[in-house]
C-alpha cells in the first residue's frame, strides 16, 4: 500500500529495531526506511537477520544486523553501541522482539512465565537502559540543537481485560506499558526523549498470529468493528507517525491499533428490539410512583 506520508520524513535518522527481522518488526524496519531512515536490526537468529537485512539492502534501504538476545545485557549493550559505531548516532529505538505461546496458568512452568516476562518487559527495559546515553539530547552523536529520540514499544491489548491461555504474556505487557509511561515522564523531563507504545490487534501473516491461531480469530470477527484482521503496513504507519515530527507533542500513550476489537463485545439484542423495548421501559418508569419499581406495577 501507498505511504500517506513523504518519503523523507525520517531522513538522517537512524533506527534499532528489535525483532526488526520478521513480522510486524520487519514492517516497521522496511516503512521507516522507506521514510529516510538507516536501520539497524537485532534478533536472535542470524540467519533471519541477514536475510532481512539483504531484503532491506535490495529496496536501497541502509541496513545492517547484529545478532543478539534482549535477555542478555551485555548484547544489548554490545548491539547498541556496535549501531552508533556503525551510524555515528541513534535517534529512535523500537522494542519489537516478543516471545509468546497459548497455554493455561496451571500448565506453565514458573520458568516459562519468566521467559516471556524476560523477553518482553525485561528485554524492553534492558534496551532503553542500554539506548538512554544515545538518545538523550545533547548524547554522542546528536547535533546541540538537535532534540532527543525516541523510544518505541510494541505491546497488546489483551491484558486491558484478560485473555484465555496468555497470563505469561499479559503480565509481561502490562509492565511494557508502564516502562513506557513511567520513561515518558523521566526521560521525557531529564532528557527529550519521546517513549510511546502501539498496542496491535490480530495481524495477519506474522508469528503472533500463527501462534496464537488464526481460526479462532476468524470465529470472533463478527464482534469486530471494522470486521477484518489488521495488515502489519497498519502498525508500520502508525510507528512512522510516533516517529517523526508529526508525533513531537505525543509522549507515553500507547496508541491502540485493532481496528476497536478490544472494545467489541457481542450484541445482545437486535436494534429493532432496542428500540421497542427501551421505549416500554421509559413508559413504565415515567409512569411509577417514586420507589416503586416498575415490575411491581
Ligand atoms: C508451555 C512452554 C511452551 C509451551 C516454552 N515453554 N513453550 N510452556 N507451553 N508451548 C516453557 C519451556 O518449557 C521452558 O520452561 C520455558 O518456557 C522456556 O522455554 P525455551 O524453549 O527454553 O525458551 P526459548 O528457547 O528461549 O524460547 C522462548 C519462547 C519461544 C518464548 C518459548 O516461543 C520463542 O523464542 N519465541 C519468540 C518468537 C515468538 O514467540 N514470536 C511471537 C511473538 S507474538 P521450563 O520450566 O520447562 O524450563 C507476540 C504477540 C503478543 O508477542 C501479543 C498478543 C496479542
Amino acid at each position: 500500500m501507498e505511504s500517506p506520508f513523504k518519503p523523507e520524513i525520517l531522513k538522517g535518522k537512524v533506527a534499532l529495531l528489535t525483532g526488526g527481522a520478521s513480522g510486524i518488526g520487519f514492517e516497521i524496519s522496511t516503512q521507516f526506511g522507506k521514510h529516510g531512515a538507516s536501520i539497524a536490526i537485532m534478533g536472535r537468529r542470524k540467519s533471519v537477520v541477514d536475510s532481512a537485512v539483504s531484503s532491506l539492502q535490495s529496496l536501497g534501504i541502509p541496513a545492517v544486523g547484529f545478532p543478539g538476545d534482549v535477555r542478555n545485557q551485555a548484547d544489548a549493550k554490545r548491539v547498541v553501541e556496535s549501531t552508533v559505531a556503525h551510524y555515528g548516532k541513534l535517534d529512535i529505538l523500537v522494542n519489537a522482539a516478543a516471545g509468546n505461546f497459548l497455554v493455561s496458568p496451571e500448565d506453565l512452568s514458573p520458568n516459562g512465565f519468566r521467559t516471556v516476562v524476560d523477553i518482553d518487559a525485561v528485554g524492553t527495559f534492558t534496551m532503553c537502559h542500554e539506548a538512554v546515553n544515545y538518545l538523550k539530547k545533547g548524547g554522542p552523536g546528536r547535533s546541540s540543537d538537535e532534540s532527543g529520540g525516541m523510544i518505541l514499544n510494541i505491546s497488546a491489548t489483551l491484558h486491558y481485560t484478560a485473555a484465555w491461555y496468555q497470563i505469561h504474556v499479559n503480565a509481561a505487557k502490562a509492565a511494557v506499558d508502564a516502562i513506557t509511561r513511567n520513561l515518558a515522564l523521566e526521560w521525557g523531563t531529564d532528557y527529550d526523549i519521546r517513549v510511546n507504545g502501539i498496542a496491535p490487534g490480530p495481524i495477519g501473516d506474522t508469528p503472533g498470529m500463527r501462534k496464537l491461531g488464526p481460526d479462532e480469530i476468524e470465529t470472533n470477527r463478527e464482534y469486530m468493528p471494522l470486521f477484518k484482521l489488521g495488515e502489519k503496513w497498519d502498525i508500520a504507519i502508525a510507528a512512522l507517525y510516533l516517529a517523526s515530527s508529526a508525533g513531537k507533542y505525543v509522549n507515553g500513550m500507547t496508541l491502540i491499533v485493532d481496528g476497536g476489537l478490544w472494545l467489541s463485545r457481542p450484541r445482545h439484542m437486535p436494534k429493532d428490539e432496542v428500540k421497542r423495548l427501551s421505549r416500554i421501559v421509559e413508559k413504565k418508569a415515567r409512569a411509577a410512583p417514586v420507589g416503586v419499581p416498575s415490575s411491581k406495577l
